[in-house]
C-alpha cells in the first residue's frame, strides 16, 4: 500500500516545531527554541509570534530536506489549533492552511494538550487502552483518563498554577532565567529535601499550587531576614525541596487516580514529564503499585511537532479532516 506523509507544524507558545510522519513513523523532527525570551523572564507573546514567522520557512525547509520528502509527495498538512498564545497560533494555522490550499491537500487541526497525550504511540511500547496519563507542562496540570486516540476524559486539572508555573514562578524567586524548570532540576540533583511545605487538602483529582507559592515565597523571606545568604548557600538543598514538594502533589493525586479507576497503565508528559526526579519518584511508585509506566523520551516531554505529527496520523486514517474556515483558538475547548 502506498505510503502516506503528512508535515506537521507546532508554533502555540515560543517554540516553532516541525515534523513529518510517515505513516506512522516520525522521519523528520526539528525545533527552533527561541532563546530571546531568557531576557524577560518569561515569554513575550508579540516575541513569539514574529519569531515564529522568522523561523517557519527555514524550519519547513530543514524537515523536509532531512527527510528526503518533496512538498508534492505531502497527504495533509497537520497544525496545532490550540490552546495556546493567539499570536504565535495564528503562524502556524495560516501557514498551515496556505500551503494545503496551495498543494490542494487537507488539513488536520490538532488540540496541542491531547497531542501531548498521544506522543506516547510515537515509539514503542505503546500503552494499552485504558491507561491514565498525568500531563504537566507551563499552562497545564491534569489526570487524563485515555480510552481511545479520541476518547481522553479529564479527570482532574488545575485549579490555579500549573506544575511548570509552579517551577517557573519557584525559580524566578530564587533568581533562575526563565524558564526555571530544567534550573531546578539541575540543582536538585546536588541537594537533600531538607525544607518541607505543606500540601494542599483539595478534594478529588483536581491539583493546587498557589498555597505553595505563597509558603515559599514567605519561607525564603523569613530566612533571609535572619541569613541575608540563605539562598546562595542553600540553593541546592532549596530546589530539591521545592522539587520535592510539587512531585508529591502530582503523584499523590496520581496514585489516587490509579486507586479510583482501578487502571494500573500509567504515563506522564507535557514539558515536566522531562523532570529527572518527577521520573525516578514515577518508577518507585511504580514500584510500590504494580504500575506499568511510560516515560516519554526528552525530546517528546517539551513542546515539539512529532507528537502533532502521531495525533494528526490517526486522524488521518479516521478521515478527520478541517475546514478551511478554521482559525486558531487561543483557548480550544477540549
Ligand atoms: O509542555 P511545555 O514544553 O510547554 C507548554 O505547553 O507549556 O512545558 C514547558 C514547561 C515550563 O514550565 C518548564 O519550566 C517545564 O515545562 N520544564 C521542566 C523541565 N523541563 C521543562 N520542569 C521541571 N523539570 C524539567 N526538567
Ligand atoms: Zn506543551
Amino acid at each position: 500500500m502506498k505510503s502516506t506523509y503528512i508535515l506537521a507544524i507546532e508554533s502555540s507558545c515560543d517554540d516553532t516545531a516541525a515534523a513529518i510522519i510517515k505513516d506512522d513513523k516520525i522521519v523528520a523532527n526539528g525545533v527552533s527554541t527561541q532563546k530571546i525570551h531568557e531576557n524577560y523572564g518569561g515569554v513575550v507573546p508579540e516575541w513569539a509570534s514574529r519569531k515564529h514567522q522568522e523561523n517557519i520557512i527555514p524550519l519547513i525547509d530543514h524537515v523536509l530536506k532531512e527527510s528526503g520528502i518533496h512538498l508534492r509527495d505531502l497527504n495533509a498538512i497537520a497544525f496545532t489549533r490550540g490552546p495556546g498564545l493567539l499570536g504565535s497560533l495564528i503562524v502556524g494555522v495560516s501557514f498551515a492552511k496556505s500551503l494545503a490550499l496551495s498543494l490542494n491537500i487537507p488539513i488536520i487541526e490538532i488540540h496541542h494538550m491531547k497531542a501531548h497525550v498521544l506522543a506516547h504511540f510515537i515509539d514503542d511500547p505503546k500503552p494499552n487502552f485504558p491507561f491514565l496519563c498525568l500531563t504537566v507542562s507551563g499552562g497545564h496540570t491534569q489526570i487524563i483518563k485515555v480510552e481511545d486516540f479520541n476518547k481522553l476524559e479529564i479527570m482532574g486539572k488545575t485549579l490555579d498554577d500549573a506544575a511548570g508555573e509552579a517551577f517557573d514562578k519557584a525559580g524566578k524567586m530564587l533568581g533562575l532565567p526563565y524558564p526555571a524548570g530544567p534550573h531546578i532540576d539541575r540543582l536538585a540533583q546536588k541537594g537533600e529535601p531538607r525544607f518541607s511545605f505543606p500540601e494542599p487538602s483539595i478534594d478529588g483529582l483536581d491539583f493546587s499550587f498557589s498555597g505553595l507559592k505563597t509558603a515559599f515565597r514567605y519561607f525564603l523571606r523569613d530566612q533571609v531576614k535572619v541569613e541575608p545568604d540563605f539562598i546562595y548557600e542553600n540553593m541546592n538543598d532549596i530546589a530539591c525541596s521545592i522539587q520535592h514538594s510539587i512531585i508529591d502533589i502530582l503523584l499523590n493525586k496520581l496514585e489516587r487516580a490509579s486507586a479510583i479507576t482501578g487502571i494500573q497503565e500509567v504515563a506522564i508528559a507535557g514539558g515536566v514529564s522531562a523532570n529527572s526526579g518527577l521520573r525516578s519518584e514515577l518508577m518507585k511508585r511504580s514500584e510500590k503499585n504494580g504500575w506499568k509506566v511510560h516515560i516519554p523520551k526528552f525530546e517528546y516531554c517539551t513542546d515539539n511537532a512529532a507528537m502533532i505529527a502521531i495525533a494528526a496520523h490517526y486522524k488521518y486514517i479516521s478521515g478527520d479532516f478541517s475546514s478551511h474556515a478554521v482559525g486558531p483558538d487561543a483557548r480550544l475547548a477540549w
